[in-house]
């Protein structure tokens, strides 16, 4: 019997399918090496592959999915989100960052090398990302490669993932506190904006009109901040077996975060509402998008 907290047979055989498809790609685009640089290639390797839910992968894969875009196209761009998404976490647990030890059971990327390794293996996972998106075997069209190039940049860079990296650092600052609305604004760029450019990205594949894209990042920028609220939340509630990383943190850090700006009960009621918000924008799908309303409730329920 499935645990309450789990996801239903449906959506967690759908979740295990494009993970394992995701990491035969990732495999494919990131192989062992012998050269004498290897140990950057290693160190790479150990930051993406053995976890990680891939959550963001299958925004990518469910949303092209709705505009039948062939999945050898969408895996690709998959790999290439999780690439970013993997140097991000590299990046956040530094010391200079969050200074974590453990990440998806394992220890962090610089605990198991050394911070300069940890350093140029992020590095070189944001560009090799770029270069999966440019080449041919992307998509044929040259428009739409750069489309999702330009997409990638814009959220992953200043105003997006790494500007909201900046704002959690500066709430940190004894004299700054965050209002809600900022906490808002600082979890929708960190999290949420990557998000949203993975069913961006399903939509440009499938050269979706502007209507339905503008639906789907809608959504997924919604998810971004529920699910954000709910790690915030796991930070707090989980232990390190459930979830794979450190927890208990973020208040010592002084994290802005809801929990800390209006408590751990109101948090959870607010990320209720962001989830039926994201859902509403699905209603254009017709029911065709069940498995990604699906995903917006389980990431409320999730425990890792
Ligand atoms: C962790 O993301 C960083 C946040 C945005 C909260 P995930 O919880 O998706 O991490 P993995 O990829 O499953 O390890
Ligand atoms: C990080 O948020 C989000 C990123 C952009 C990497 P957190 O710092 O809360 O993520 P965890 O809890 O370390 O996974
Ligand atoms: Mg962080
Ligand atoms: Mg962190
Ligand atoms: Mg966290």
């Amino acid at each position: 019997m499935p645990s309450p907290r789990s996801a239903s047979p449906k959506l967690q055989a759908a979740m295990d399918e494009i993970a394992d498809a995701v990491n035969l790609t990732i495999e494919r685009l990131l192989p062992e090496t012998d050269l004498a640089e290897a140990t950057l290639y290693n160190a790479m390797r150990h930051g993406t592959l053995g976890g990680g839910k891939r959550l963001r992968p299958f925004l990518v894969m469910q949303s092209a999915n709705l505009f039948n875009v062939p999945s050898a196209r969408s895996r690709r761009v998959a790999a290439a989100l999780e690439f970013v998404h993997c140097y991000s976490l590299i990046h956040d647990d530094l010391p200079a960052m969050d200074d974590a030890a453990l990440r998806r059971g394992q220890p962090t990327v610089h605990k198991q090398y050394d911070e300069a390794t940890a350093i140029l293996a992020g590095d070189a996972l944001l560009t090799l990302a770029f270069e999966v998106l440019a080449e041919p075997e992307t998509h044929d069209d040259p428009r739409v490669r750069c489309a999702l190039v330009s997409a990638l940049a814009k959220a992953a860079g200043g105003h997006g993932m790494v500007g909201g990296q900046m704002l959690d650092l500066v709430a940190e600052q004894d004299d700054v506190e965050f209002d809600v609305g900022e906490v808002s604004r600082l979890q929708r760029m960190k999290t949420g904006k990557l998000m949203a450019f993975a069913c961006e990205a399903g939509a440009i594949l499938g050269g979706a009109g502007e209507h339905k894209k503008k639906a789907l990042i809608n959504y997924a920028h919604d998810l971004g901040l529920a699910f954000q609220v709910t790690d915030d939340i796991l930070d707090v509630e989980a232990d390190p077996q459930d979830t794979g990383k450190d927890t208990k943190k973020d208040a010592d850090a002084g994290k802005a975060t809801f929990v800390s700006t209006m408590g751990k009960e109101a948090a959870k009621s607010r990320a209720e509402m962001i989830v039926a918000q994201a859902c509403r924008h699905l209603k254009v799908f017709e029911g065709r998008a069940d498995l990604l309303d699906e995903l917006a409730h389980y990431v409320l329920k999730r425990r890792a």
